[in-house]
């Protein structure tokens, strides 16, 4: 963890909270809420493997509205839902410390990115309407490639643009698979795991493993 150069985060249940969209519906939802917007998120990255794999790519938008058409049928959720749940879903909030982090990160010598499956729309909306827009160097989308993650072609982006070796990436993502993604490809990947789970078999054990992105501050 010496000689990093750039701090690179994943967006989507990395820095912002995926089931907050949801979570923000629960009264008119109900009490499966939370296995609704598990289903939906499951579905969501389902489908980008399964696209990368096809060869046939939609825009991560896209496939976040066919995978929540399919999860609220699987939850029989009325479908005047759909709207709010999509408003929603571009202004997910993020985690509680994450503002905070981000900012103290920001006075340092780092470059500071993003590198997500999100549409570079997406990507800035969400960042603008957090008020973080001010924070990163660079919002990578895989849209510049055409495939999902964790395709080796994602996690080269950041390389490319910035001239530097894969092991001066600290890579931070709380999606385990992610984490093996980038590690396997040559990122110093950390694994933020918020709510205890255990990691995957995947060739990759990652550098280090923090409960919340303030921890990061002391491995730095
Ligand atoms: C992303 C997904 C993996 O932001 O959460 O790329």
């Amino acid at each position: 963890m010496k000689n990093i150069k750039a701090i690179i985060f994943d967006a989507y249940g990395t820095l912002f909270d995926v089931n907050s969209a949801a979570e923000k519906c629960k009264d008119k939802i109900g009490d499966k809420w939370e296995g609704f917007a598990n289903y939906w998120r499951t579905t969501q990255l389902e489908y980008t493997w399964l696209r990368s794999l096809m060869k046939r790519h939609k825009d991560f938008w896209k496939v976040t509205e066919d995978s929540l058409d399919k999860s609220m049928k699987t939850y029989e959720i009325d479908s005047s839902m759909r709207n709010e749940l999509l408003d929603l879903y571009k202004i997910l909030s993020p985690f509680k410390e994450v503002p905070e982090v981000l900012k103290s990160l920001k006075e340092k010598d780092f470059k500071l990115a993003i590198l997500s499956n999100g549409t570079p729309a997406l990507l800035n909306e969400l960042v603008k309407s957090n008020d973080l827009e001010n924070i990163f160097n660079d919002i990578f989308s895989i849209e510049e490639v055409g495939v999902y993650k964790p395709d080796s072609k994602v996690y080269d982006i950041p390389i490319k643009q910035y001239q530097i070796q894969t092991n001066e990436v600290a890579f931070l993502s709380a999606n385990t698979w992610d984490v093996s993604g980038g590690g396997n490809y040559g990122y110093n990947s950390i694994w933020v795991n918020r709510s205890n789970n255990t990691f995957d078999n995947l060739d990759y054990v990652p550098k280090h493993q923090i409960k919340d992105l303030g921890k990061l501050l002391d491995i730095l």
